[in-house]
């Protein structure tokens, strides 16, 4: 069964329990108010009708003793009188004898019903009797003289109380009847309003799962769906973000290991070519020239090597710094003086403007960052002079400046990925192996730091890092 026709069967159910226990008792209280106004009814009657009675009994016998004849030849008219007031059908009776009735007896023999037999012992009593067309049976014992007990009952007819109660249940059909349809209409809106935003929310969860990580649930309610459908949008949203990041860290991966192999392969064929060439030939200058170049491409591929690993380690999360208080202005000096022979080569020099600072830093790491970044200046950019500043205003800023070939926009993005070597560079003879920056990034980020880099085409680049 559906949510929905959940909620109209159980308003209606709620209804129809609710009328039927409200019927219910507004009848019993009417039927009970009825049957209690009669009872009152009779009961004043029957005490003016015994008045009555003895009154004409010994108005008309000359003596006590003719009372008995008085009544036998009286009894019908009394009780035809006595009718025309209490408005029902009125009985006397002198013990299990019937002297008198306002109406036609249909049959003479009638067994003595139990409210007149009660008067035998001077008691009132009454009875109704059940079923569609009830009576109400009242008697009460009239005394005349002391001497003579004679039975007066009233047969009410109770058809104004029953029909008040059969209008009263028609009533609460047609009300009921006339409410649920009113109920069924408010409940299929009320139902359709509180189903809806689920069953929207049903149907992105289900595209959501089929691969539209694209699909959200849009409920405009402020309550629990709401409330849930905001969860699932922004359940949504992270999942689609870990896809996307785990489809680029696929990518980058493959394109590592693209890189990896493409940058492994020319070495090895040029110290297979060579290795080919020592076994083929005896001239002395030439196993020299092979001897030279394995050698210097086994240097190449076990500095490359050696770059990898400690990229590796790097990225393991397990790596520890080794951080200790640290004088950064004399860590990005000594870094400059291992770079002065290169600088020298070409043609180069470092201009400094660095505060003191005392900072938690893995000293060794802090100056292979200095000493990457520079060695980047130096091979690139060909620029006279490299900026180095170093501050500490709200954080630690760092920024080293050269004024060469920069970086255009489309390769700056991607500097900090393993291997990747802007196009231009990697046509030139410049040897590296697009290392650099990313292990540069790693040991930031280890530190809790930031880093930017600024670049124009034919102007300069600029690495920002800022430690907090
Ligand atoms: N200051 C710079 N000016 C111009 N281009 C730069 C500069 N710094 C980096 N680059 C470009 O960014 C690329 C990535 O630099 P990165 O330091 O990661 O690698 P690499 O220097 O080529 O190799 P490695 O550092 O591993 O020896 C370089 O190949 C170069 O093209
Ligand atoms: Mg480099």
């Amino acid at each position: 069964m559906k949510l929905k026709h959940k909620i109209i069967a159980l308003n209606m159910g709620a209804l129809f329990f609710m009328l039927i226990i409200l019927g219910t008792i507004i009848t019993m209280i009417t039927d009970n108010y009825n049957l209690r106004t009669t009872l009152q009814y009779l009961e004043n009657q029957s005490n003016y009708s015994a008045i009555y009675i003895e009154q004409y009994a010994l108005s008309k016998a000359p003596n006590d003793f003719e009372v008995p004849a008085v009544m036998n030849t009286s009894a019908n008219y009394l009780a035809a009188v006595l009718k025309e007031s209490v408005k029902c059908r009125v009985q006397i009776f002198y013990g299990t004898e019937l002297l008198g009735d306002s109406e036609e007896s249909t049959s003479s023999d009638e067994a003595i019903r139990p409210e007149i037999a009660e008067t035998f012992q001077k008691n009132k009593a009454y009875l109704i009797s059940t079923g569609k067309n009830r009576v109400f049976y009242y008697a009460v014992p009239v005394s005349i003289s002391n001497r003579y007990t004679y039975s007066l009952g009233f047969i009410y007819d109770l058809k104004e109380a029953d029909n008040m109660m059969s209008n009263t249940i028609k009533m609460f059909i047609f009300t009921g009847l006339f409410i649920s349809i009113f109920m069924m209409l408010g409940s299929t809106i009320i139902s359709n309003k509180i189903t809806n935003p689920i069953k929207m929310l049903n149907e992105a969860t289900k595209q959501f799962s089929e691969g539209n990580f694209e699909s959200r649930a849009h409920a405009a309610t402020h309550d629990e769906v709401g409330e849930l459908s905001t969860t699932f949008n922004s359940m949504a949203d992270s999942i689609k973000d870990m896809i996307t990041k785990l489809s680029n860290e696929k990518e980058k991966q493959k394109y590592f290991f693209d890189n990896f192999t493409h940058e492994i392969r020319t070495p090895l064929t040029t110290i297979l070519g060579y290795t080919e060439l020592l076994w083929k030939t005896n001239d002395e200058e030439v196993r020299d020239k092979s001897l030279f170049y394995i050698t210097s491409e086994g240097k190449r591929m076990l500095k490359m090597m050696e770059r990898l690993l400690e990229l590796s380690k790097l990225k393991n999360y397990s790596f520890e710094l080794n951080k200790s208080d640290s004088n950064l202005k004399k860590l990005i000096e000594d870094a400059c003086d291992s770079m002065q022979y290169k600088m020298k080569r070409y043609s180069t020099s470092c201009r400094l403007e660095l505060e003191d600072i005392i900072w938690k830093v893995d000293p060794d790491l802090f100056k292979q960052v200095i000493i990457n970044i520079i060695d980047n200046c130096i091979k690139y950019s060909k620029s006279p002079v490299i900026d180095i500043s170093l501050k500490h205003q709200e954080v630690i800023k760092l920024e080293i400046t050269d004024y060469g070939c920069g970086i255009d926009l489309k390769n700056l993005e991607s500097v900090f990925d393993p291997y990747y070597k802007v196009d231009q560079s990697r046509n030139s003879k410049t040897e590296g192996w697009g290392l650099g920056l990313s292990i540069v990034k790693e040991i930031v980020d280890k530190h809790g730091g930031h880093i930017e880099i600024m670049s124009t085409p034919q102007k300069g680049t600029s690495i920002i890092i800022t430690l907090v």
